[in-house]
């Protein structure tokens, strides 16, 4: 398939966002679901802005419903015949089918979004068809590579929509190498394309995506929208510790200062995910430490002193524990209300896209601006 053919196939289903999700405004800026920081607050303040803002996993399965509710509280006056113009992601290893079948039940979010089973495709067909069965809600998959890509388009629950997760990503991603986005993206859309020339299911790109550049490039690569999640835990409304958000705005360099590693699940005492995900954070004593060969247990009560000690010293370059997030850290400067992120990010797109035509095919440019 021409490139061409691929641009037309992708604004065809980029108006079938547009008419699913009838709130939204193009270029789609999506808030990524992460795990207890975002919360409603920050779900409900991207979607306000014109983009879909997702509800991340929380402390417990229960706490989904927590969540809902209190974004139907913010939402209410808004909300499209009692459908939340909000989505809600589910970690399906360690979450819980029959507390997310009923939060979605009474709480009708615009999507679920599902990541990271245990059990592979089986996993993700039974909690495809039980969402479905609920509440005809859409169903978002995150995908890390191209077969897992080709298992959900090929199973007997396609998701309506798979989000392209490139290895730049922050928390869980694939534990292999991997790929940016930037090869993935475009291998996933030839290889779907070609076996399912009619598909709808759209792609949308995450990973290292923290401004208009980025979004820019996702739609160039053929994207229904770009996925966002290392910029908004610098947001107003995110539900973060001070000490991790003023790391994120700090840390740079996320090609040299940040890794996939299981070593701070470990430390916070988290243990059980399936080995084909990693979560990415900015390193810090504790990484450097266990490369000089401390030993793990001994890290782990430098960790926790550090961190009973409270007021932010846990995070930083002399802090000690997690600092989830992805490798374009870099590009965050500023903590910004999450509808200024989602506005600014959309016009900057725009605008960059606008003067890569005139400068690149338009006959019509003045050349005023160059
Ligand atoms: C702190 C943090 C927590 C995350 N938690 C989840 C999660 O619970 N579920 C999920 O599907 N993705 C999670 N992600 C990954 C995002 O869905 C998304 O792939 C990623 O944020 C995109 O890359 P970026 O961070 O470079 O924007 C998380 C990301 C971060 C930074």
């Amino acid at each position: 398939m021409s490139w061409q053919q691929h641009l037309t196939q992708s604004v065809r289903l980029r108006k079938g966002l547009a008419a699913t999700y009838s709130w939204i405004k193009l270029p789609l800026i999506i808030g990524a679901p992460m795990r207890v920081m975002s919360g409603p607050e920050l779900a409900v303040a991207i979607s306000l802005a014109g983009g879909i803002g997702f509800i991340g996993p929380g402390e417990t399965p229960d706490s989904t419903a927590v969540d809902l509710e209190a974004a139907r509280a913010i939402l209410e006056p808004q909300s499209d015949n009692g459908v939340l113009p909000i989505g809600v992601g589910f970690q399906l290893w360690n979450g819980s089918l029959s507390s997310a079948v009923a939060a979605v039940s009474r709480h009708r979010p615009a999507a679920a979004w599902l990541f990271a089973p245990r059990d592979g495709q089986a996993d993700i067909n039974e909690w495809t068809t039980q969402l479905r069965a609920a509440q005809p809600i859409q169903i978002w998959l995150q995908v890390g590579t191209l077969a897992e890509a080709l298992s959900a388009a090929e199973s007997s629950s396609p998701p309506d929509v798979l989000v392209i997760q490139g290895a730049e990503a922050g928390g869980h991603g694939r534990a292999i190498d991997g790929t940016g986005f930037i090869t993935l993206l475009p291998e996933v859309a030839d290889a779907l394309r070609s076996r399912y020339p009619n598909t709808n299911i759209a792609l949308l790109a995450a990973g290292g995506i923290a401004d208009g550049r980025g979004v820019a490039a996702a739609l160039s690569l053929g994207a229904a929208g770009a996925v966002m999640g290392t910029r908004f835990l610098a947001s107003k409304e995110a539900r973060i510790k001070k000490g991790y958000q003023d790391e994120v705005v700090r840390a740079t360099d996320g090609g040299g200062n940040t890794v996939r590693t299981q070593l701070y699940n470990h430390l916070r005492g988290t243990y059980g995910w399936p080995k084909e995900w990693s979560p990415r954070t900015v390193v810090n004593r504790s990484w450097n430490e266990e490369r000089e060969g401390v030993a793990f247990d001994e890290l782990r009560t430098r960790h926790d002193e550090l961190v009973k000690q409270g007021g932010g010293k846990a995070w930083g370059p002399d802090g000690r524990t997690a600092t989830y997030a992805g490798a374009g850290v870099g590009l965050v400067k500023s903590v910004d209300a999450a509808g200024d992120i989602v506005m600014g990010a959309r016009a900057e797109a725009v605008d960059i896209l606008k003067a890569l035509h005139c400068v690149t095919w338009s006959e019509d440019c003045t050349g005023n601006e160059f």
